[in-house]
This record gives C-alpha cells, structure tokens and sequence, in this order.
C-alpha cells in the first residue's frame, strides 16, 4: 500500500534486542516529526534494553511485543503486517536478519516480517564480529537481492569497545532512507518540489525588523505531503513557529532578498515550485548597521523600498515548471486572486479567505478556491495537511499536462 498526498501513513518500527535499542525512540520521534503515525513492535529481548512504556509514551499506540498479548486481536501480526505502509526494522540483530533470510516466523516480530507486503528497511548493528560473518554477510546478501533495503552499518566505537563496523546509522539517516522508500512508488516520484515558506524579517537595524505573524504551517504541510508522495522537496524557510520535517532539505533564510537568491537558485533544476511564504512587501532601504537610539535619532519614519517578487521572479522563467502562489483576502477572494494570477504571471494560485476564523495565518485550516486561468474552483474547508495534498495533485496534474505537449 502506498500512501497517498494527504492520508497519514503508518510506519511500524521493529526494535531488536541490542544496546542500539534506545536510538529507537529517536527514531520514533523523527518519523513522527515527518508527518508518519508510528507503530512499535518489538523481541521480548529488546525490552531488557528500552522498555515498552517508553515508546508507548512516545508513539500513544500500544506496543506489541507477544504472538499472544493482544486478547482483542487473535491474529495480531497479520494487521500489523497490513496495517504498515513502511516497516522499519532497526536496530536489526544477526539474529532478525538470519530469520528474515529464512523465512523463520517464531514470534510476533519474525511472523510479521513475513506476512507484511510493504516494503522494509533494515538497519543492522551488532559487534564486528557478527557483522563480518559469511552468514550474516550472506544472509544480508538474500535480503537485498528480495528488494529489501537494508543500510550499511557505520564503523565507529561498539558497545563490546571494539572501533569496528556495525554500529546503528544515525537516526536522522535512518529515517530519511525509510522516508525515500516510502515515496518511491508515491504520485510525485521524480518531482522536485521547491516550496517558500514561514515570513520573513525586515532589518531596520541589528535589533529591529519589520516583519509578522506568518506560522509557515502551510508550507511545511506541503513540504510534508510532496515528501511523503515520492517528491525531493527543496523548502526554503524563512521566520516561522513551526519546525520543519525531518529529511526535507531545508534551507533557513531571514530576509526575502535571501529567499528570492536561494529560491532563485533552487529553481533551476524544481519541476513545481509553490510560493506559500509570506514575503514582506517593503523592506528598509539602508538598515542602520547599530542601534538606533530614540533620543538621537527618528525611530518614527523609515525609507522604505518594495521587495522583488518572488513568485513573479520565478514564473517569468518558468518555461515547462509549473510556478504556483498563494493569495490572502478578505473580500472579492476569486476576483482578486484572478489580478494576482495575471500580474504574477504563474499557473495558479491558492486563494485564501482569511476573513474566517477558520481559516489562513496560524490556523490549522484553511478555505481556498484554487485559480487558473481556466476558472476558480472552490475546495471545502480542510486541515492545511489536506489543503497540501489537493494543491499538489492539482500542480502534478498541470505539470503532466505542461509536459505532454
Ligand atoms: N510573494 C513573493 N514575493 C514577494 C511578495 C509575495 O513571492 N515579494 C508571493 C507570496 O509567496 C504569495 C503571493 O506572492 O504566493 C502573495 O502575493 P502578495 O502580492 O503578497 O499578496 P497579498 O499578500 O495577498 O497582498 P496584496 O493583496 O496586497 O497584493
């Protein structure tokens, strides 16, 4: 099963019993952090390491451990096995892998492995030793040869004090392969999404700006969903009060003379890029380079330039991409984003109505029409994370369009 743009897919992570064990719950917290619900199952090993509660705690899922611990599931490695759109196995013991290899299901983990039809990442660790063994190295060979991902294990300090290879990769690398796996087969595979996203900050001098409220929900949600459906996502990010997803090359920016250069950048080689950032329309001509003091100098009027458009910048050469931007009204929402796609001159925009309470800066949800030169089309009032998924079928679908010609 392959997730779709805007429903939340499921990653069942395996945890084995290895001293490895408790980079589990940062992986855990990263996979969460990427937009995935997260299930646990772990060897009754695994818990002498990490125990249960703890990533019961963290995922608010219950933990599954035995063949025969959940009475109101008779047959519980057959739904963890259908319910994964991604399991995940790490850290992965000799042990697990020689069982995968040869199809042993003796318990809960091993029965699932078998029964699941959704792709697996492995992420082995365990002492050199066992790392180097023809069996095990053997045994890793069948894997990969049945499309199993499995990472290569770093070399560094062991738990046994060994400075070898076998240790668990780090979390963030863990999860970013299982998140490429994930999209492989996803709707934006082989797009390369460029999405602006949060505010930006103005300077008048090194202590002040002229700036807002942006949360830069919006943005990430799309950063998320085009991740999440196969696409490489580029987010440049400027001021916001969310954290971006793990695994999404994301660059930070402050000013939008930063965001339009490395946006601008980032360009040359996105298929679809989404304006959702709340640019600052002016900025200050000459920021003072030291604090300006009331007493000695005007706080009260600051010379003021208007910043490049960004959007407009970028859909002057946009060629086969597709450039989409976004519109916040209060009145005549259709009419006004009808100018804007004109004089932008990109493919469509996502008009906002954020004269609802429902809706626009700091929500979760939004009400928007979605306008191209072909007409406005009105969408219902969804989460920003479902709002993500419709504009990107809808830009995919143009770009496909764009392309076949
Ligand atoms: N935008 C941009 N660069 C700017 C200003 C805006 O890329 N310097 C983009 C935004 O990311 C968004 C769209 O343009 O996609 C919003 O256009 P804007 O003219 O700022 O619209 P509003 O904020 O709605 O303002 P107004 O209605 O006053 O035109």
């Amino acid at each position: 099963m392959t997730a779709g743009a805007n429903s939340q897919p499921c990653a069942l992570v395996c945890v084995t019993g290895c001293i490895a064990a408790y980079k589990s719950c940062e992986i855990v917290r990263l996979l969460q952090k990427a937009g995935l619900r997260v299930k646990v199952l772990m060897t009754e090993h695994a818990t002498q390491f990490v125990g249960p509660t703890t990533f019961r705690a963290l995922t608010h899922e219950k933990v599954a451990v035995g063949l025969f611990d959940d009475p109101e599931d008779p047959i519980h490695h057959i739904s963890l096995a259908q319910e994964a759109d991604i399991v995940l196995v790490a850290p992965a013991t000799a042990n697990v892998i020689a069982k995968m290899a040869h199809g042993i299901a003796d318990d809960l983990m091993s029965t699932t492995l078998l029964a699941t039809r959704s792709p697996i990442v492995v992420a082995p660790a365990m002492n050199a030793g066992m790392w180097e063994n023809v069996a095990t190295q053997e045994n890793v060979e069948v894997l990969k040869r049945r499309g199993i991902h499995v990472i290569t294990p770093d070399s560094g300090y062991l738990a046994c004090g060994e400075v070898a290879a076998g240790r668990l990769p780090e979390p963030a690398h863990i999860v970013d392969v299982a998140l490429a796996v994930l999209g492989e087969k996803g709707s934006l595979a082989g797009e390369h999404v460029l999405i602006t996203a949060g505010g930006t900050q103005e300077p008048i001098d090194p202590v002040r700006f002229i700036g807002n409220r942006s949360s830069g929900k919006m943005g990430i949600a799309l950063a998320r969903a085009a991740q999440r459906s196969g696409a490489r996502v580029t987010l440049v990010l400027g001021p916001a009060s969310v954290e971006p997803p793990a695994g999404i090359a994301c660059v930070r920016v402050t000013t939008a003379a930063e965001m339009l250069e490395v946006t601008s950048h980032a360009f040359a080689d996105a298929t679809i890029a989404i304006c959702a950032a709340a640019v600052a329309d002016y900025t200050p001509v000459r920021p003072a380079d030291h604090k300006l003091k009331k007493t000695e100098e005007r706080l009260d009027v600051v010379e003021l330039t208007e910043t490049e458009d960004i959007l407009a910048t970028l859909a002057a050469k946009k060629q086969d991409r597709v450039v989409v931007g976004f519109a916040a009204e209060t009145s005549n929402v259709v009419a006004y984003a009808q100018d804007k796609l004109g004089r932008k001159g990109c493919d469509a925009i996502v008009a906002n109505d954020v004269s609802r309470a429902d809706s626009g800066f700091g929500s979760d949800t939004d009400k928007a029409w979605w306008v191209t030169a072909d007409g406005a089309e009105e969408l219902p009032c969804m989460a920003k994370t479902d709002l993500a998924g419709e504009i990107l079928s809808r830009a995919k679908a143009l770009a496909d369009v764009r392309r076949a010609r």
